[in-house]
């Protein structure tokens, strides 16, 4: 097309894709290409505007590394990450969350009823509750892979005071399908503010805030792999999540509890004096796609 104008440049970027192009790819491309089209005609997008996008973009590419991923955090407070979780979570399962950039693989093994706050201060939390197929049947040998952060709001990969693994742990279930441990309440933390990311949130007037959370991976042989989270009814950012993740099935009451009240089979069992937080958490995974 040697005419191209504003109003026909969509169609002629369609046209310049080959009849032989993978027809998803098709679909996708086309349909991003249009939207940012339409877009830039809607906001009347300035040349200025046009740099300052391509700068966030290059600032993105500029402090991205193994461990740290900007381009996903940008997806994460513009609420893509959420909503793709959310198109692809099944109906019948717990729902789904955000992963962030915390989850590392290699996890130690953690024993059902293991403790992972060892001497690390702040309240006591037990967690527990039983991974189940959605049929209400206990999923014997499903893996749960736990990461939060210290009370000080830090991942341990984010602070060279904590081991490497430290407040990470990989527990495999019996055939009960019960889950347990006990760990320090998380606390709310925020999201990395230092990078082009964080430039977004200020120009929109927005907090870095996430509410307090455990994430859990929870796999099982013939289910489909759940990525989530559980926030406590209480925390005050419930409803104003930067990254969006918050699910009304996510958020638990965490009730406090008596040290007489603290069960057997714990890894501190007898050993607990002082009043102590309990959440039961109950996970539904739906069967892998046939
Ligand atoms: C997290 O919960 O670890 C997280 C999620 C999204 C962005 C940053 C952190
Ligand atoms: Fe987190």
């Amino acid at each position: 097309m040697r005419n191209v104008t504003k109003d026909n440049i969509t169609d002629v970027f369609k046209g310049y894709m080959s009849d032989e192009m993978d027809p998803r790819m098709r679909e996708v491309m086309g349909s991003l290409v249009e939207h940012l089209h339409d877009f830039a005609r809607e906001v009347n997008l300035t040349h200025e505007e046009w740099r300052t996008g391509i700068a966030f973009l290059e600032g993105c590419a500029a402090i991205e590394t193994e461990d740290h991923h900007e381009f996903v955090l940008a997806s994460d407070v513009l609420g893509l990450s959420s909503l793709v979780d959310m198109l692809h979570s099944s109906p019948a399962s717990t729902s789904s969350s955000v992963l962030g950039p915390f989850h590392v693989s290699g996890a130690p093994p953690l024993a059902v009823g293991g403790d992972m706050k060892r001497d690390f201060g702040g309240p006591m939390l037990l967690a527990e509750g039983v991974i189940r197929d959605t049929d209400g049947n206990p999923i014997a040998g499903a893996e749960i892979d736990i990461w939060q952060t210290a009370p000080n709001g830090l991942y341990a990969s984010q602070d060279a005071d904590q081991d490497m693994f430290s407040f990470h742990g990989l527990m495999t279930v019996g055939d009960d399908g019960r889950y347990a441990f006990t760990t320090v309440k998380p606390v709310e933390y925020t999201v990395p503010t230092s990078g082009p990311v964080g430039d977004i949130l200020r120009a929109c007037g927005r907090h870095p805030w996430r509410p307090s959370h455990l994430h859990y991976i929870v796999k099982a042989p013939g289910f489909k792999t759940l990525v989530t989270e559980i926030f406590p009814s209480d925390d005050p950012y419930l409803d104003q999540d930067t990254v969006f993740g918050v699910r009304d099935d996510l958020v638990m009451e965490y009730q406090e509890k008596q040290p007489s009240a603290f069960p057997d089979g714990m890894a501190l069992s007898g050993k607990v004096s002082e009043p102590f937080l309990y959440v039961n958490f109950d996970v539904t995974l739906a069967p892998a796609a046939g």
